[in-house]
């Protein structure tokens, strides 16, 4: 190989250096060079000034050198290529017409939803759950892991052993024997409290073997058009993230993909880090996905014109089609220019065609593992530089390449059927994710305050849906405004996956009932029956069921309950108050309900007052 660079003056930093070096670093370091990364090393100062930046710097290009697939080359070159494609400014969408996707509607619980469902758990055995849980979570600005924040704070569930207790519910269903795998993505910001999470919490009941903690990691930043690599301070290399795509890329370099493929797996449902709802649609979808044969299906939830969400379209050019989710801010420009002269409009609901993405997706494996093996896992990167001149070709600072995790179906062929489902928006999808001045904005403009508060509520809301659902008269409390975030605190029901997974199941165990206002209703256990069971003002009920002890309960239960506790604006700002409680403006305080706990097999009655 040529080495005639090194003896130039200006690495002769570099050249100090090089007789320490491994054969792999120094082949690195010249195919870099090679690739017009020269500037990296240029201009070094001699062996023994700044070692250890020096070190950091060679570190890093290593490591993305192991993790990228082709190399920090590759990741060079897929920059250029794309940077050039950004420069064109060529619209992606040209000669595309937008249409309805195909879709299943199963915002209703009707015949069809049981359906669903009822096909859905039959596949309890055959599905893994893959979680992305490797985000910054700046919005929310969180000291913790989201998966660590409690979806309610009656009992505090974090949400990672909410998904936990759901995967576990899932198995029971499938009898002895069935794991379902449950891989969880972390990033260098959520790595290692991940797993001190669930080691500290004994993996939540699961079985360590079946939780895989894979680790997205940072990717370099580019300088300019030529895709030279953007140094920060002397000898740091920036680097940025990737975005949430790195999961198929993950799955591959894992080996998880193809090897749960060949253990049985044919579903993989991916969800995001706070989403307290999510397994309340993951039967009916699993249903839908199994029924119409997609490879790919997105969970969707009804959209207003102009919401701020992404619209799931597909995407029609000639022969060709493609079911994408086109950011809500390309999508009405888009319709304008070819079918709808008026942009994005309402139907006769009031809803767009162009259902909103919660980015649920459920991928079939055959697919999933012949795309993963031909891309290596690299999935649809782009890159979107904000340029500072009219050439486009300086960057008004360095950029990156990205990957979304929707972005899959670019990748498929004709034959592969690619799908949305239209849930209920409350039933499937509440995030927690902003901080709560932002979250109070955010509502007072019309928009979803995702907030914790917001997330707590819907996740009663779901609850209380499924009474409904069941016969039980619910009344809801009045609204509330915390922290300058409204919501509806109650009645606060909690239906834990040991008790129902399916509606049907909520029907079998509750017969009539009523329960309003700010009561607490909570059922953790496979075999508890509700018949007439009455809960007015703040009353609570507790029922915790070991497997094997079957609960009768009945009547009227009047107690102080739990009580939604407003902090004050001192306490607000009091550090010796936990970040989770101080995010909703409340706590919960038990006053006095009335809680039963059967730790031991066998029947049982409950009985409170009876007209
Ligand atoms: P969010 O949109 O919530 O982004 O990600 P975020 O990075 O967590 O939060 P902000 O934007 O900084 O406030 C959606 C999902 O994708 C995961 C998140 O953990 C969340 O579950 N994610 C996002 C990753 O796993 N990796 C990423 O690089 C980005």
């Amino acid at each position: 190989m040529q080495m005639d660079w090194l003896d130039g003056v200006a690495f002769s930093g570099l050249k100090s250096h090089w007789l320490d070096w491994s054969e792999g670093r120094r082949a690195l370091v010249t195919r870099l060079v090679g690739a017009n990364q020269g500037h990296l090393f240029e201009g070094w100062e001699l062996k023994g000034a700044s070692d250890a930046l020096k070190e950091v710097l060679l570190v890093k290009l290593e490591g993305v050198e192991r993790n990228y697939p082709r190399g920090v080359c590759g990741y060079v070159e897929n920059s250029r290529r794309l940077l050039a494609v950004a420069r064109g400014g060529e619209n992606p969408f040209e000669g595309f017409v937008p249409e309805q996707p195909d879709r299943v509607d199963v915002t209703a619980f009707d015949g069809l939803y049981d359906r669903m469902e009822a096909l859905g758990a039959e596949q309890f055995d055959r599905m893994g759950v893959v979680l992305v849980a490797g985000g910054l979570g700046e919005r929310l600005g969180f000291g913790g892991i989201k998966v660590d924040i409690p979806v309610e704070s009656v009992r505090g569930t974090p949400y990672l052993k909410l998904y936990a207790d759901a995967i576990l519910a899932m198995e029971v269903r499938m009898g002895a024997g069935c794991r379902v795998p449950f891989v969880i993505m972390v990033s260098a910001d959520t790595d290692e409290k991940t797993r001190a999470s669930l080691v500290a919490n004994e993996y939540f009941g699961l079985v360590a073997s079946q939780v895989h903690v894979v680790r997205q990691e940072l990717v370099p930043a580019v300088a300019d058009h030529e895709g030279r690599l953007a140094l920060g301070a002397r000898y740091e290399l920036l680097m940025k993230p990737h975005g949430h795509g790195d999961v198929h890329m993950l799955l591959h370099s894992s080996g998880l993909a193809r090897r749960l493929f060949g253990e049985g797996i044919r579903r993989l449902v991916f969800i995001q880090d706070t989403n307290g709802q999510v397994f309340n649609a993951v039967p009916a979808a699993l249903g839908v996905a199994v029924e119409q044969g997609y490879d790919f299906m997105s969970l969707a939830v009804n959209r207003i014109p102009g919401e701020a969400v992404g619209g799931l379209a597909k995407l029609v050019r000639g022969a060709e089609a493609l079911t994408l989710n086109v950011e809500y801010n390309q999508l009405d420009p888009l319709l304008r220019a070819t079918v709808s002269p008026e942009g994005d409009v309402a139907n006769a609901e009031g809803f767009s065609m162009f259902p909103g993405n919660i980015n649920v997706l459920v991928i079939g494996m055959e697919a999933y593992v012949a795309i993963l093996e031909e891309t290596e896992g690299v999935v649809a990167e782009f890159v979107n530089p904000k340029f500072a001149d009219e050439e486009r070709r300086v960057f008004k600072k360095p950029t990156r390449l990205e990957t979304m995790m929707q972005d899959l179906p670019k990748l498929f062929s004709p034959e592969q059927r690619v799908g949305v489902a239209v849930f209920d928006r409350s039933w499937c999808f509440s995030a927690n994710k902003n901080r709560v001045a932002d979250a109070a904005a955010r509502q007072r403009g019309g928009g979803p305050a995702e907030s914790a508060a917001t997330a707590e509520a819907d996740f009663y809301h779901a609850g209380r849906a499924r009474l409904r659902s069941a016969g039980m008269v619910v009344e809801e409390a009045d609204v509330v405004a915390v922290q300058g975030i409204s919501f509806v605190p109650g009645p606060r029901v909690v239906l834990c996956p040991s008790f129902a997974m399916r509606l049907s199941e909520v029907r079998e165990k509750v017969r009539g009932g009523v329960i309003s206002g700010e009561a607490t209703l909570i059922l953790d256990g496979a075999d508890i029956r509700l018949e007439g069971v009455e809960l007015r003002g703040r009353s609570g009920l507790v029922i915790e069921a070991v497997p094997g002890a079957c609960v009768r309960v009945r009547g009227r239960f009047e107690n102080e309950g739990f009580e939604r506790v407003v902090l004050g604006a001192d306490e607000l700002e009091d550090v010796a108050i936990a970040e989770t409680v101080r995010m909703r403006g409340y706590r919960m305080v038990d006053r006095g309900a009335a809680v039963f706990r059967f730790e031991e097999p066998g029947v049982y009655e409950v009985c409170g007052e009876l007209a």
